[in-house]
């Protein structure tokens, strides 16, 4: 089954083909020279970079696969949560070519994509279900139960900022450029994580939920009150403050369920210290981890693609092409 996969939700537009579950090609074109001088993403600018792209970028994909549009099963494409005008490039492209071509095509929810992202390529996992999945990227910051592939429950999410917008936020108040998480991650390996205690938050009556916004202000009034600090130092103990609430929370979610397995993705998946610390937690808890290698952690065409491919092997339908903004994996579970 070969599969055309497109994505443009946010900031990078990126096209792969899979054959199954075997990545042919994924390529993947950045924004972040378009954004950077912002310091974050100007959704009209995206939209226009996409447009720009989005035919080089599937092109490409296509030599690089070796594979003619004839040859194609169907064609996927994100259609949402996203950036409206972001997602809408890719929905049009993919409807022109499967206009053009005759191939079905498939809506896919992006946190799907990267849920299920480290089940496919190379060193693709067979995961036994029910799995807990923790979805952290610029735009996202969720447990998800996964009673089955194509049956989510959302079990916590973020009250305010995502994980990886406090990551940017607080490299663009160090001066960092944007984005910036990867520039903390690498920062933070010569620094002292217990150079500062930024705050752990916690809500409330919620015990599972999520909360980044107290941090990013706790960095700002930290750096007024201390001009002169070590950078390597502040990115160290201000990572520690995401990662360790990142990897509290997938335990007390493994406890309160019972449940043994977790997939970590989504962009700050790719984050060092947070991969190491929750190897380490799965050992003690006897969990099996799985986290998707590099370059399936960033948005990318193969993570929908494989989506695809994941559900029309279950005769699952699509989830629509209507370009949302908002869209959720499936409803809330809150757990007592
Ligand atoms: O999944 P993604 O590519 O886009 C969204 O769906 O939002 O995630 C992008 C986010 C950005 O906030 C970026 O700073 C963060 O992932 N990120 C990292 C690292 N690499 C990317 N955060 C921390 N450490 C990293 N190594
Ligand atoms: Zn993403």
């Amino acid at each position: 089954m070969k599969i055309l996969g497109i994505e443009t939700s946010c900031d990078d537009t990126s096209a792969a083909v899979l054959d199954g579950r075997d990545i042919l090609s994924n390529v993947v074109s950045s924004q972040d020279d378009v954004h950077a001088e912002y310091g974050g993403i100007v959704p009209e600018l995206a939209a226009r970079s996409h447009l720009e792209s989005i035919q080089p970028v599937i092109r490409k994909a296509m030599a690089d696969a070796n594979v003619e549009f004839g040859d194609l099963d169907c064609i996927a494409v994100t259609s949402g949560p996203g950036l409206v005008g972001s997602l809408l490039v890719g929905v049009s492209a993919a409807q022109g070519l499967a206009l053009r071509s005759g191939k079905p095509l498939y809506g896919i929810n992006h946190l799907e994509g990267h849920v299920l992202s480290p089940l496919v390529g190379d060193d693709a996992v067979d995961l036994e279900t029910p799995f807990l999945a923790l979805i952290v990227s610029g735009g996202h910051t969720a447990l998800y139960l996964v009673r089955e592939i194509g049956d989510y429950c959302e079990i916590s999410s973020t009250r305010d900022d995502s994980a990886g917008e406090a990551f940017d936020k607080g490299a663009k108040m160090l001066g960092l450029g944007y984005p910036g998480g990867r520039v903390i991650d690498e920062l933070a390996r010569e620094g002292d994580v217990d150079y500062y205690r930024f705050p752990r938050a916690r809500v409330r009556g919620d015990a599972l939920a999520l909360s980044f916004s107290g941090l990013k202000t706790s960095l700002w009034d930290f750096l007024r009150a201390n001009p002169e600090v070590r950078v390597e130092d502040v990115c160290a103990s201000f990572q520690e403050a995401i990662v360790d609430v990142l990897v509290k929370r997938v335990g007390q979610a493994m406890e309160r369920l019972s449940i043994r397995r977790v997939v970590v993705a989504g962009g700050v998946s790719a984050n060092s210290r947070l991969r190491n610390r929750m190897t380490e937690a799965a050992q003690s808890l006897g969990a099996q981890l799985v986290l998707p290698p590099m370059r399936l952690c960033t948005d990318n065409g193969a993570m929908i693609a494989g989506a695809a491919v994941l559900r029309r092997q279950r005769e699952l339908e699509d989830w629509g092409l209507e370009a949302h903004s908002r869209m959720s994996l499936g409803p809330k579970l809150r757990l007592k």
